[in-house]
């Protein structure tokens, strides 16, 4: 089939690469002109494990191809994917005008019947909007042709995107006409051979989908956060309790991890989204507006033990991050625990020593300020970052972290205090090495020999 995917961002990218990795022949088009330029170089603007030898290999044997330029990507293309971003705008809701003004673009250029896909995360409704305004387009130029727009949300996750990708749990197709489904019942095919889990629906319910799924993932965080809020007070484990509850089938032990809140470009946003839908029709979201106020006092929590811990004065202390991701496998910092976390100690005169194997350089051009002035420093070395701490905060679990040298960080930090932001640690262990210990909804454990104070 010839594809064209708008949009070479995670979901763009990925869809396109896979999609030529099946045997398509697959353009993308995305209007920044540098991207487009690295990315048919082979360079990719992302970091996303897996990704860069598929693309150089489908981009090497031709069926892979970038443009900036729209007339290029969709000429007979027998299916159109919009896969641009769909941020959150001023009053929280789904910023569609990406989305509206390709369906523009289209309506001015496309020549030919075919099929319009809405990949991007949109609100119920923004695939017959998107059709009225390619079809309006085609009208006005006296073009016969006209296009159906089926909704096809994508559930991939950033750090296993290109796995998710080419095993999916289910492809939803959200399309109301015939031809359209069988279309992209051919095209995900190849993806679902194992197991058939293309579940067709109709358009509004595949937007909905996206939106519920999601929403369903951040109450599932922001509940057990909770938790571990009461359970701190109570002076029980969550992580006892954690798996006390997730070993029954009805609870599941997946997104049950107490944690110093949830980031990415999803979550915060499609849980706004959401709410804003739901006010709009007259309905009041009182567990999506509980969801979102557990998450941001969570990601406020590492700060405050911090603060705690040094009693107010934060002036002067070094604190060493490990991790900045949103989560481990991606360098994408929106809406990340660590920003909430680097700000406040920034403005509390501390000085941070941060480390994340892959998102540095993303942080650099936020912080340059901070750089420079000599109050944030930057490493890919845990150890390094260790060096000289008054404490140590985990805020990312990437692999690199979960079983370090111990002695050698203690040995290396000022104060062998670890504040643990994702509960990966075995607490007891650490205490006996000498660290103070403190995690998410768990007792402190061991004291604060200083080595030096
Ligand atoms: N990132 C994820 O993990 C993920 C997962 C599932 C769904 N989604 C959804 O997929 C959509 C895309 O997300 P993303 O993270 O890939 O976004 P992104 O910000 O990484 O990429 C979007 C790309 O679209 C390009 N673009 C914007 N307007 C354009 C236009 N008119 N023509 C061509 N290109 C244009 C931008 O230059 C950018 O490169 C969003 O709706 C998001 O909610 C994201």
């Amino acid at each position: 089939m010839r594809i064209c995917v708008i949009g070479a961002g995670y979901v763009g990218l990925v869809t396109a690469t896979c999609f030529a990795e099946m045997g398509n022949r697959v353009v993308c088009v995305d209007l920044d002109g540098e991207r487009v330029a690295r990315l048919a170089c082979g360079e990719l603007p992302i970091y996303e494990p897996g990704l860069e030898p598929m693309l150089k290999a489908q981009l090497a044997s031709g069926q892979l191809g970038f443009t900036e330029q729209l007339r290029l990507g969709i000429h007979r293309a027998d299916v159109i994917f919009i896969a641009v971003g769909t941020p959150t705008s001023e009053d929280g809701s789904a910023d569609l005008s990406h989305v509206l003004a390709v369906a523009d673009e289209l309506g001015e250029r496309l020549d030919h019947a075919c099929l319009v896909v809405d990949k991007s995360t949109v609100p119920v409704g923004t695939a017959e909007r998107v059709a009225q305004r390619i079809n309006g387009g085609l009208a006005r130029r006296g073009q016969s042709a006209r296009v159906s727009v089926a909704s096809n949300p994508e559930f991939l996750k950033e750090g296993s995107a290109v796995d998710d990708f080419m095993r999916p749990d289910r492809v939803i197709v959200g399309c109301d006409d015939e031809r359209g489904r069988e279309l992209l019942r051919q095209l995900y095919a190849p993806f679902l051979r194992n197991h058939d889990r293309l579940l067709c629906m109709g358009v509004r319910a595949a937007e909905f989908s996206k939106y519920a799924a999601n929403a369903f993932l951040a109450t599932k965080i922001s509940f057990i956060n909770e938790m571990a809020g009461i359970c701190a007070r109570l002076g029980v484990d969550i992580e006892e309790v954690r798996r006390g509850i997730g070993s029954d089938k009805r609870i599941g032990t997946h997104f049950i991890y107490a944690g110093c809140g949830y980031g990415g470009s999803c979550f915060p946003k499609d849980v706004k989204a959401l709410i804003r839908t739901a006010e709009h029709e007259g309905i009041e979201p009182g567990i999506l507006r509980a969801v979102e106020a557990r998450n941001a006092l969570q990601k406020t929590l590492l700060f405050q033990a911090l603060r705690e811990h040094f009693n107010g004065h934060l002036q002067g202390r070094v604190v060493a991050l490990w991790g900045l991701a949103f989560k481990p496998g991606t360098d994408d910092l929106r809406e990340a625990p660590s920003l909430v976390l680097l700000d406040a100690l920034l403005a509390a005169g501390a000085r941070v020593q941060a480390c994340d194997p892959v998102a540095t350089p993303t942080l650099a051009r936020r912080y340059a300020e901070h750089l420079a002035g000599g109050q944030l420093l930057l490493s890919d070395s845990p150890y390094a970052v260790s060096e000289g701490a008054d404490a140590l905060v985990l805020v990312t679990e990437w692999k690199q972290f979960r079983q370090p040298d111990f002695r050698r960080v203690r040995a290396a930090m000022r104060m062998p205090v670890l504040f643990d932001g994702r509960n990966i640690y075995d607490s007891g262990q650490l205490a006996e090495l000498g660290f103070l210990y403190r995690g998410i909804g768990r007792p402190a454990v061991g004291g604060c020999q200083a080595s030096a104070a």
